[in-house]
């Protein structure tokens, strides 16, 4: 009996420790799997707060359109002669370029090149096949005080980089100055700063002649140098890539980085305010087209992001397209966004210093952001505790990625809205034809090239080739002072 009365006690006992045995796997497993899911699924709020995002900054295709025609119109504008009106927002500053390279230039040239807070003096070779080798070159970085000081310290750094490039012979031979902001030429080597732009502020430059202070500058160093010709960096880009013809013919240069602007081949009779009488080929057109829509936004849609941005640029109310569309503007949007979201409880990092400080949240953090296609967005998660930004929620990368897409895919699809304006002022919507881009942007943003493609495709221009154009900006001043200075 007593027997009997053991084995139902073990009988008893195993069962229940089988029973609590399973029901702890199954709450364990359930656990588990809840855990797994709850961090790839959405919750209703950051579901909604995601649609929100991707409605504010939306471009559907008649928003592209709209831009087209108003860039359109904007580029006649700029062309005619001025008449006392509402002059146009898109300045079309002539270039002086009236000679488009064939790709047989040979010979020596130098160049120098600013471009954001970036310098670049080079001396370079044209091989007469359409490719350009670098003899020698030398890099520096613009500092803060030289951008926000005065005229003098900034031209004496420039002509020392020059200094270290060229040799004794240098004043005779082709050099060409890519100064990559709005200038007013009268002919192909000076040309007055309109406007800084791109954060610039560099006091007594602005209504001055560049190629004179630097000249001065170059006196003043004992440096043998002259500039022979002086560009916009979309000129550069659109020469280096004319100068290399193997992919077609190139109709237009776009740069993408810190910020945009686009050159293009308009014929001089098109160029009613032109004063010099000649009216028969081509001249190279720097349309500015970075202040469309300035000083009053009237086609562009502007977000409450955006509107700050612009009021605490220390150029408010000018270059309105150009805060919506390139590096410089595209991380302080998403980072703006962030503090926004942050006060509403979606967004728990506040504190970190690259969401308190402007400008802090670079448009290469999206490019890392965006690049994560894991499901529970680990890179993401490692890449944001390199910026201190610690224990992220699922939902929280998640919220972060898709902020980052829509304002770069923004910046892409009016992008495209511009490229087919200029495709279609030349005529060229039905044949191929050779957008040459160069900038950090279109490089390395992802998605950013078929985004751009996308839209053109959207509003039926189906033959635009967009051509990445490396250092296009800096080879094109050196193939331009070459092909300038020909007796041809
Ligand atoms: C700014 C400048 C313009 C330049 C562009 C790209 O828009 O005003 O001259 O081409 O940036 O660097």
């Amino acid at each position: 009996m007593d027997r009997l009365n053991d084995k139902r006690i073990v009988a008893g006992v195993t069962v229940v420790a089988v029973m609590v045995g399973a029901a702890a796997m199954f709450f364990l497993n359930k656990r588990n799997r809840t855990s797994l899911t709850s961090r790839s699924t959405l919750q209703p709020a950051y579901e909604q707060a995601i649609a929100q995002i991707k409605q504010k900054f939306e471009v559907p295709t008649d928003y592209i359109q709209r831009i087209k025609e108003g860039m359109e119109s904007e580029f006649k504008l700029g062309l005619s002669k001025p008449t006392g009106e509402k002059p146009s927002s898109i300045k079309m500053l002539p270039s002086f370029i009236d000679r488009i390279p064939t790709g047989h230039e040979t010979g020596i040239s130098y160049a120098l090149d600013i471009g954001g807070s970036n310098l670049r003096t080079m001396k370079l070779e044209l091989d007469g096949h359409g490719k350009v080798k670098t003899i020698l070159i030398r890099k520096s970085s613009i500092s803060h005080e030289l951008q926000t000081g005065d005229a003098d310290a900034l031209f004496d750094f420039i002509a020392a980089s020059i200094g270290d490039v060229v040799d004794e012979t240098a004043e005779s031979n082709n050099f060409g100055f890519t100064f990559s902001f709005p200038v007013d030429q009268t002919d192909v080597s000076s040309g007055k700063l309109i406007k800084w732009t791109k954060g610039f502020q560099t006091k007594n430059v602005e209504g001055q002649d560049v190629v004179e202070l630097l000249n001065n500058a170059l006196e003043r160093s004992g440096i043998r140098a002259k500039v022979t010709v002086l560009i916009n960096d979309t000129v550069g880009t659109l020469i280096s890539s004319a100068y290399d013809p193997s992919d077609g013919e190139t109709v237009a240069g776009v740069i993408l980085g810190t910020g945009t602007n686009a050159s293009y081949i308009e014929s001089k009779a098109n160029i009613e305010k032109l004063e010099t009488g000649e009216k028969e080929g081509v001249m190279v057109i720097n349309t500015e087209w970075g202040n469309f829509d300035s000083p009053a936004y009237s086609v562009l849609e502007p977000t409450e992001f955006d509107l700050t941005i612009d009021k605490n640029s220390p150029n408010f109310s000018c270059q309105h397209f150009e805060k919506m569309v390139s590096g410089m503007y595209l991380g302080e949007i998403v980072r703006l966004a962030l503090v926004d979201f942050a006060e509403a409880g979606f967004f728990s990092h506040r504190n970190s210093s690259y969401i308190l400080t402007p400008y802090r949240f670079g448009t290469e953090f999206m490019s890392e952001i965006e690049r994560d296609d894991t499901m529970q967005l680990i890179h993401v998660d490692a890449f944001l505790k390199r910026i201190d930004i610690n224990n992220t929620s699922y939902q929280e990368r998640k919220l972060l990625k898709e902020l980052c897409h829509a304002v770069a895919l923004r910046s892409a699809r009016l992008v495209s809205g511009a490229i087919a304006a200029i495709v279609d002022r030349m005529g060229k919507k039905d044949t191929k034809s050779v957008v040459a881009i160069d900038g950090a942007l279109f490089e390395h943003y992802p998605g950013y090239a078929g985004h751009i493609e996308q839209g053109l495709k959207e509003i039926g221009y189906n033959n635009v080739v967009l051509k990445l154009i490396k250092e296009g900006s800096g080879y094109g001043a050196a193939i331009a002072a070459n092909v300038m200075s020909s007796t041809e």
